[in-house]
């Protein structure tokens, strides 16, 4: 293992032209507020763009707000809907843009130096990959574009002299706590969990565990995809795959920990014995700075810990409760279009569930069975991007029938 990675540190740039895809999310939107502060703090950032699927209403707000040069609407839900959009910003000289390639092209932009990959699934690969190869500081919670195409994403990445950086709370960690330290001298990352709601659950009470009761997570609150991918363990399943990506790490020196106080977002022992983590609360706004400002830290607008509430902070092995966390490690170890399709799988049953199609016991063995059908026949050890696209429309009908 080297110490080159996809987050070498690039010059700090006088003028931030930002993007924020996904905007009317839940990072979305807390990408903006942290934007809005540093801008009051004196941080030379400028929204350029905004991009989400179909909550135009929330985009107009944004933009108004805002002042981007463009807003982006991919998937308008009523065919009216994208009228409405450009009625609401016509007294403005905001550009309303509609479908798919007007977020790559957005990603591209001369004048966006920051992309904020945070849009949901395996739908924020194409702009990811845009941003990777123009070179931009990618600032990505879009984990599901690793866990396609981290073969794809990472050598983009080194070879244009783009800006990894992570948003993920337990990737965030690892990356602050690698400050002190070398990726060489690492020996193993632990990734901490909450458990999810379900944490204490028996195995029979979660298979028929209802949507509402899987929404409700104890400590963060996010958007409806990651919080049940959080009841299944999925999430931490995916964050394994893109660990592995953005450190450079075998399965091996990949653990996770439950860790339901949810205070250290994960840690690094290095090879001499010693550990090193990150805490804080559970507030997205502290890693979405970081990955804006690294290596600079400002004032935040972050909740802060208070250590006098705070009565203990205990750790548990995962168990077998959780088969979620042996589709991550398989990820890793059979690599190629085995990703693409444990993700597609994973995206098309997490929506049945909540669609209430399917019991919430369901999700992991569809998403394991696709998988393993997929590793029998089909699987493509060095992809390209069709095949990992065509892995990905297989498995979402694959895991729909
Ligand atoms: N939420 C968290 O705390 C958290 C923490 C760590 C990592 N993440 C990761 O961050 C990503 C976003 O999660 P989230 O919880 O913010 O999800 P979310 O609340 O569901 O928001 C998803 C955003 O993506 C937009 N979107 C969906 N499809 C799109 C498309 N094809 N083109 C453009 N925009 C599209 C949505 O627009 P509409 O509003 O119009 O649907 C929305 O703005 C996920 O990869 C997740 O795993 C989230």
């Amino acid at each position: 293992m080297n110490d080159i990675t996809p987050m070498a540190v690039a010059p700090l740039v006088s003028s931030r032209g930002i993007a924020v895809l996904g905007s009317t999310g839940s990072i979305g939107t807390n990408t903006l507020q942290v934007v809005e502060h540093l801008i009051k703090q004196g941080q030379p950032f400028e929204v350029i763009g905004l991009a989400a699927a179909s909550s135009w209403k929330k985009l107009a707000e944004q933009a108004v707000r805002f002042n981007p040069k463009v807003v982006i609407l991919t998937h308008p839900a009523n065919a009216g809907d994208l009228t409405e959009l450009k009625t609401a910003l016509a007294h403005t000289r905001i550009k309303v843009l509609t479908g798919d390639q007007a977020v790559v092209d957005l990603a591209r932009r001369d004048d966006v130096a920051v992309v904020a990959a945070s849009v949901v699934g395996a739908a924020g690969l194409a702009p990811v990959l845009a941003a990777a190869e123009a070179g931009k500081w990618i600032a990505l919670s879009n984990k599901e574009a690793l866990v396609v195409a981290g073969c794809l994403v990472i050598p983009l990445v080194e070879k244009s002299g783009a800006t990894l950086l992570p948003v993920d709370s337990e990737h965030s960690a690892i990356f602050q706590s690698l400050r002190s330290g070398q990726l060489r001298e690492i020996a193993r990352i632990i990734l901490t969990a909450s458990g999810g709601p379900f944490r204490s659950w028996t195995v029979e009470k979660m298979r028929t565990a209802t949507v509402q009761e899987a929404l409700t997570h104890p400590n963060w609150r996010m958007g409806p995809k990651i919080t049940i991918d959080s009841a299944t363990l999925m999430n931490k399943a995916l964050e394994i795959v893109e660990a592995h990506w953005l450190f450079n790490l075998p399965a091996e020196r990949i653990d996770v920990l439950i860790h339901p106080q949810s205070i250290i977002h994960s840690m690094i022992e290095f090879v001499d014995g010693s550990t090193i983590a990150q805490l804080g609360t559970p507030d997205m706004r502290t890693a979405i700075q970081y990955a804006l400002t690294h290596p600079q830290r400002h004032g935040g607008c972050s909740s802060r810990l208070d250590w006098s509430t705070i009565k203990e902070m205990t750790f548990e092995q995962p168990d077998q409760r959780f088969p979620a966390l042996g589709i991550g490690y398989e990820v890793i170890r059979r690599g190629g279009t085995s990703g693409a399709v444990a993700n597609a799988a994973n995206e098309t049953a997490n929506s049945l569930f909540r669609a209430g199609k399917i019991p919430f016991g369901k999700i992991v063995d569809i998403t394991s069975g696709v998988l393993k059908k997929h590793l029998d026949h089909g699987f493509v050890g060095q992809p390209q991007l069709a095949d990992l696209l065509a892995a990905d429309a297989w498995a979402r009908a694959e895991a729909a029938l």
